[in-house]
């Protein structure tokens, strides 16, 4: 669900139209719909309303200041993978006591520099990082919360670069692993134990893989708590897909109600970490048709969005809805593909989509989450400017870079 509609056949975000947003700021932009991030942090909060929990925003999946902002303002915390994302949420107003810390890898400096924030917990991967973190914690003088990362081996059927719950992957330690660092804890001086963990992956389009951990989980819980471990939350991560193109996720309601169902009775606050379900459909890439290329048989529309902006398709093979600004009856078969020189460097393959010319501009639907946020500067193209409307009016965000921005960084040498 998205406030992005046409509008006597133009295509609107909420009351702006976007040619409007084109013509002010140019193009490629990203355009967020802020009372579409509203309703999804609304929706999602409300699916969870009968039992007490938190939601952790994961700020990977789009990570710009101002939305930060508005989820603190909208009641949420953060879940995090680095330092650089901790110091995004506090200069975003955001508190730390609703912070959480996920990552294979973090640095003693992430480590210390979350401790003096006083977050949450940490969620913690491996023997070797709940050692580190206690040493930290030990020769600070302070005491590190954390939970377990538990990696209940649960394939979640989606794209294997996105899928992290099972054996095979770096990410947390087995359910019998994590029932020894449980047991290994009480050496520990300087950690308090406070949860356990699960993020299965993300885009995940159906029940089944989340009913499928959440028994291991339950299961799980029950022993620790035979094992004398008494634990306050149980965080079961992020993951609920959206709708790109067919697909057809659970509805947050749904998915709430099996967290609620399976967990009530173990007396725990329900952390969860959702990204894409909460930004995904709330934003847009909005690009403009710089010309048009036939090749033998193929058809190319040359935008100047490129995957330096939008890598998703070339990572992922992932489909992007892509809607013409001007509705239009007249269609052809295309392949839309950037400037970048790369031959993955493409939105869109042998797509059938409104007839368009150069200058006109087109928008890639559904682009709010892991769009942005993984975007560079290849093929040295300043990253695209990012705006959020807001009913009837609209603020730059973040500002398109500039050629002096590309090389700001670089220090130059002279040769001896
Ligand atoms: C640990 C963790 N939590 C939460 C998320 C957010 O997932 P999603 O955006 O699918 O909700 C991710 C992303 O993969 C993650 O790795």
């Amino acid at each position: 669900m998205h406030y992005f509609e046409y509008q006597r056949g133009e295509l609107y975000c909420e009351e702006v139209p976007l040619d409007q947003i084109a013509a002010d700021v140019g193009t490629p932009v990203y355009i967020y719909s802020e009372k579409t991030l509203q309703r999804h942090v609304r929706v999602f909060d409300e699916a969870f309303a009968g039992v007490p929990h938190l939601i952790c925003y994961a700020v990977k999946a789009n990570s710009n200041v101002n939305l930060l902002r508005r989820f603190e303002e909208w009641g949420t915390g953060f879940d995090i993978v680095s330092g650089g994302e901790l110091f995004r949420v506090l200069k975003a107003g955001g508190s730390p006591d609703k912070v959480i810390f996920a990552g294979v890898g973090k640095t003693p400096e992430e480590i210390r520099y979350a401790l003096d924030s006083g977050i949450l917990f940490f969620n913690v991967e491996s023997s070797a990082e709940l050692e580190l973190i206690h040493n930290i914690a030990r020769d600070a003088g302070m005491r590190a919360r954390i939970s377990i990362r538990a990696n209940p081996d649960v394939d979640p059927r989606t794209h294997p670069y996105i899928s992290t719950g099972m054996q095979k992957h770096k990410f947390g330690v087995s359910l019998p692993e994590a029932r020894e660092l449980y047991r290994s804890t009480q050496k520990l001086s300087n950690i308090d134990v406070v949860g356990v963990q699960c993020h299965l992956g993300s885009q995940i389009t159906e029940m089944g893989p989340f009913e499928e951990a959440l028994v291991s989980l339950r299961q799980f819980i029950l022993e620790l708590k035979s094992d004398g471990v008494a634990l306050k939350y149980l965080d079961f991560g992020g993951g609920l897909g959206i709708s790109y193109n067919t697909e057809e996720p659970p509805s947050p309601a749904v998915y709430g109600r099996a967290v609620a169902d399976a967990t009530k009775d173990l007396g725990l606050t329900i952390v969860l970490e959702p990204g894409r379900v909460i930004v995904g459909n709330a934003g847009i890439l909005l690009t403009r048709v710089l010309l048009k290329k036939n090749q033998g048989t193929k058809k190319f529309l040359v935008v100047d969005a490129g995957m330096n902006d939008l890598i998703r398709p070339a990572l992922y093979g992932s489909h992007h809805q892509l809607w013409p600004i001007r509705q239009r009856a007249d269609k052809e078969i295309v392949d839309v593909v950037g400037p970048v020189c790369e031959s993955a460097d493409f939105l869109a393959k042998d797509r059938e989509i409104a007839l368009l010319e150069p200058g006109e501009l087109l928008a890639v639907m559904s682009a709010g989450a892991y769009a942005f946020s993984l975007s560079s500067n290849y093929n040295s193209r300043p990253r695209a400017a990012e705006v959020l409307v807001t009913g009837e009016t609209y603020r730059v965000i973040r500002r398109r870079e500039s050629f002096e921005d590309l090389v700001r960084n670089e220090i130059e040498t002279t040769s001896c």
